[in-house]
């Protein structure tokens, strides 16, 4: 073919990919031309609208760092997370339900003893936090990986801070032999999403806010089983109903209970008030790869 039409293009490019060796690549890639080339159709974008989206998308990828994922955000707040999330965490009968990494979870963070503090400096309401980690029958799971990360009374996460290179209200602990954990931080709050960048600008324009609903962020892996990514969001939070990254599920929505000074479980005294959470995490059990299920 040589004359690329309006009428044609889109089959012309589908056609030029014809010889993708992997298959799953192939489809990937000529479904994403054929949605894009539906989309400029239906928007018939000016040339000054199609320079404005490459250079926000430009924005996105600059302003990225180690500590900042602009790309994750835009993902996030277009719900392309939550969607991925939900396609690839089908049937979570009996099992804790997902929801997204979120742009803040940095990898391999300090493994610390059980019932460590992991406030590290950072400000709020003491928060004592406890739990289990069980196969879907109930079998606590020994030796489990369970990785929290959280903000502070401020709404910031450590790494959001310019000055701070050491870990705070971030944390990894393994599992006793009854599969429990417990450990010390503060009351997490509602904050929001980094706003001073291009998805920032997409927010205030149209009139969006970026809170999220406070929350306390969860990884959690064991062999044989599929690494677990959650949050536990503290019930009343005003921002339950309007989450910025749509990443609300009433499941994983937790009563923190208020508790008065006193003696708390690991036999701190506490001289002020201070919050409980309790949880029993469910994992799923490892399934075959879903890619290679569909090569099979
Ligand atoms: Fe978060």
């Amino acid at each position: 073919m040589r004359e690329f039409t309006e009428e044609n293009l889109t089959e012309a490019v589908v056609e030029r990919f014809g010889n993708t060796p992997d298959p799953r690549l192939k489809l990937l890639i000529t479904s994403l031309v054929r949605h894009l080339h539906a989309y400029v159709r239906e928007v018939e974008p000016t040339f000054d609208e199609w320079m404005a989206a490459i250079q926000f998308l430009t924005r996105t990828g600059q302003i990225c760092t180690e500590k900042r994922q602009e790309f994750i955000l835009l993902s996030d707040t277009l719900g392309i997370s939550m969607l991925v999330d939900a396609i690839n965490h089908r049937n979570r009968d009996g099992v804790t339900e997902t929801t997204v990494l979120g742009p803040f979870y940095v990898e391999n963070p300090p493994e610390v003893p059980l019932g460590s503090d992991v406030t590290g400096g950072l400000k709020g309401d003491p928060l004592y936090a406890e739990g289990t980690v069980c196969a879907p029958n109930g079998k606590p799971l020994a030796n489990a990986i369970v990785d929290i990360w959280q903000s502070d009374a401020d709404g910031f996460y450590d790494v959001q801070y310019a000055d701070r290179t050491e870990a705070g209200l971030r944390a990894r602990f393994r599992t006793d032999a009854d599969g429990r954990f417990q450990f010390w931080s503060v009351m997490p709050t509602s904050y929001p999403i980094p706003y001073d960048g291009p998805v920032g600008d997409m927010l205030k324009a149209t009139n969006r806010h970026p809170y999220r609903p406070a929350h306390l962020h969860f990884l959690i892996a064991a062999d044989g089983y599929e690494t677990l990514i959650t949050h536990l969001f503290v019930d009343g939070d005003r921002y339950l109903d309007s989450d910025a990254v749509f990443g609300v599920k009433k499941s994983l929505i937790r009563t923190y209970t208020r508790e008065n000074p006193g003696v708390a479980p690991d036999g701190r005294e506490m001289t002020r008030l201070w919050y409980r959470l309790s949880n029993d995490f469910r994992l799923k059990a490892a399934q075959p790869d879903r890619a290679a299920a569909r090569q099979a």
